[in-house]
């Protein structure tokens, strides 16, 4: 049964009324959140995106509305009419912003009814996440899923407000675009009127951006939608949204700055949380010498320490060999688990090997002493210079790699994650950030046998190491940098090239021929013939952002139709196959898709 709602005009949200309501005489609209029987009364929590109030329905006031009121069942679409009235002594709940007053039901429609749901709105418990997608719009519909949606809007509200007032133009680029490489798959679009032809949807608005710095647009930002067909994992989506910036006559300390000034003002205003500036720096090969990793967790220390020195001409052969190869030896305090067991030992050592270490050894402080896996081969005088070097108290297990540099830092970075999950050391509420700059310029793809940009082709060496472009290419420090926060790559940006020539020089050292580089990117140089700026920028995951103000694991929580990890929305079934007659009409034809 449903009645329509003619005449009945809302007055109030939910949960915005309080004793200064009293006596006013209010129309609700919303969901029947519970309802409760108890002591010949009948009480309902109703519900809207604003919160909760009570309801109560008195037979002795109206027998005919009671009853009605007992058919009512969760999700029931209901208008209550009636009046405040303080809740009577003792029964106020300081627990909700509601609970100091009810509303006694005079009027009740029924605007809608509703089956069992499949996800209890009412009680925040954990939903299997295939069920929670299918059924998103009941998904979307808990307190909790609304409230990092509303999140979301206070931070793209504040990220604009924050541009307005720095001279920033919001300016929309196309969706349907010639391919903007960023190291993923594109999505293609077929053009109808263009037979066999394809729009990519775009990986960035990168080159859009650098022609709007051309246009003289000066300062440009965009909440901007971007696409990627890519593996998915918790922190990525095949479409997701930057905020993304580009400014003209800056170098990177303009960048830093107005960045800082972006997330400073994000976190005061949507959760009145003061980051302190300026956010700490560390270079791309400290971090990977420190912590093992691009994007550092420093809400931890637990650093890697160089210890080489202090264990060098020992019979102990992998540690001379290390040494002799021009490799690293590596030491990490872990606090408190210089108890670790044999057993405990061998399973660190096994998942240090699956992150692709060749071993691990251990120095224990323990109540009786030091005690090693490797102290056959050294004094315990040397191991407890280690111990120290490490920065280990006592009751402290150190760990130590040894070998060529990034097969030792980068699984000894994965295991102290690892570690660090172990040992509760990562607080979602404590921010830390930093900013991760002078990234190499190239890195070597082994498959393929050639130099690729590591950010992007458009990137510019650091000045002083230009004249190695050709010569050294993989010391080439880019003009790049990224800000992390709490172990994430929240965002990813540098100063660009702005000349023709420096431009073809990077084309050339990623292998790819003049031609190639006037066919794909000609219109880009050529705009850099006409007057280009000095320009720089950055794009920041809006998704990434919310998620960790949330402090929530994945990104799905805080998109509101995210993709599933198949790429599959299960609400609306999409991607599905098409009819022949659209194909046609698109002068496609599908192979039968290869068994995956
Ligand atoms: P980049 O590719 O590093 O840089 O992307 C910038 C930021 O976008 C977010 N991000 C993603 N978020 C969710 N799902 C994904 N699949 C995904 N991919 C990236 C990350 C990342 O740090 N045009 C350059 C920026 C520039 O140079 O100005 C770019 O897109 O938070």
């Amino acid at each position: 049964m449903s009645e329509p709602m003619t005449g009945l005009t809302r007055s109030h949200r939910c949960g915005e009324l309080r004793s200064s309501h009293i006596g006013q005489e209010v129309t609700l609209m919303g969901w029947v959140h519970r309802r409760r029987d108890l002591g010949g009364l009948i009480f309902l929590d109703l519900r809207d995106r604003s919160g909760t109030v009570q309801v109560v329905f008195n037979p002795k006031d109206d027998p005919a509305l009671f009853k009605k009121a007992e058919t009512l069942r969760n999700e029931f679409v209901v208008a209550i009419v009636g009046p405040v009235e303080k809740r009577p002594e003792g029964t106020a709940n300081a627990a909700i912003a509601t609970g100091e007053i009810d509303v006694k039901a005079g009027q009740l429609r029924i605007l809608n009814a509703a089956k069992p749901t499949p996800i209890n709105i009412a009680e925040d418990q954990t939903v299997d996440e295939g069920v929670r997608l299918q059924y998103r719009f009941l998904d979307l519909r808990r307190p909790s899923m609304q409230q990092k949606l509303i999140l979301r809007h206070k931070v793209a509200k504040a990220v604009r407000d924050y541009f307005d007032r720095q001279d920033f133009l919001e300016i929309e680029t196309p969706m349907l675009v010639r391919s903007t490489p960023e190291g993923a798959r594109d999505y293609l679009v077929p053009s109808r009127v263009n037979p066999g032809k394809f729009y990519a949807l775009p990986q960035s608005p990168q080159l859009f951006k650098q022609i709007l710095m051309v246009s003289g647009m000066d300062r440009y930002f965009q909440i901007a939608r971007c696409f990627r067909d890519e593996d998915l994992r918790a922190d990525r989506q095949p479409e997701f949204t930057q905020i993304d910036v580009e400014m003209s006559f800056v170098e990177t300390e303009d960048v830093y700055r107005m960045v800082e000034g972006l997330v400073a003002h994000v976190f005061k205003t949507v959760m009145q949380y003061d980051i302190k500036l300026p956010l700490p720096r560390l270079k791309y090969s400290e971090a990977m010498d420190l912590y093992g990793s691009d994007k550092p967790d420093v809400r931890f220390d637990m650093r890697m320490h160089e210890v080489g020195d202090l264990l060098k001409g020992s019979t102990f052969a992998v540690i001379e060999k290390a040494i002799a190869d021009g490799g690293v030896v590596k030491a990490m305090a872990v606090p408190g688990m210089a108890g670790a067991s044999r057993k405990d030992v061998d399973e660190l050592t096994a998942q240090a090997k699956t992150f692709g270490a060749a071993g691990l050894f251990t120095v224990a402080l323990t109540g009786e002493g030091v005690k090693s896996s490797i102290s056959k081969y050294f004094e315990e005088s040397v191991l407890s210079k280690v111990a120290e070097r490490a920065g280990a108290k006592a009751g402290d297990l150190v760990l130590l790699m040894a070998g060529p540099r990034m097969q030792v830092v980068e699984p000894f970075g994965k295991l102290r994650l690892e570690l660090a999950k172990r040992l509760k050391l990562m607080k979602k509420d404590d921010f830390k950030w930093v900013w991760v700059v002078d990234f190499p310029l190239f890195r070597f793809n082994t498959e393929e046998q050639r130099l690729e940009a590591e950010h992007h082709p458009f990137t510019s060496a650091l000045p002083e190491d230009v004249h190695l472009m050709e010569s050294e290419p993989l010391k080439v420090r880019a003009a790049a940098y990224d800000i992390v926060l709490n172990g994430n790559e929240l965002g990813s940006g540098s100063i660009r090239i702005h000349q023709r020539a420096m431009q073809e020089r990077l084309f050339k050292a990623i292998g790819l021929s003049a031609e190639e580089a006037n066919q794909k990117f000609g219109f880009l140089m050529e705009a850099f013939e006409y007057g280009a700026p000095p320009h720089g920028g950055i794009a920041l995951g809006l998704d990434r952002l919310t998620a960790l103000m949330s402090g929530v694991d994945s990104i799905r929580e805080v998109v509101a139709f995210p993709k599933n990890q198949s790429g599959v929305d299960p609400m609306t079934g999409a991607p599905v196959e098409v009819s022949t007659d659209q194909l046609n009409i698109l002068s496609i034809g599908v192979k039968q898709p290869a068994v995956r």
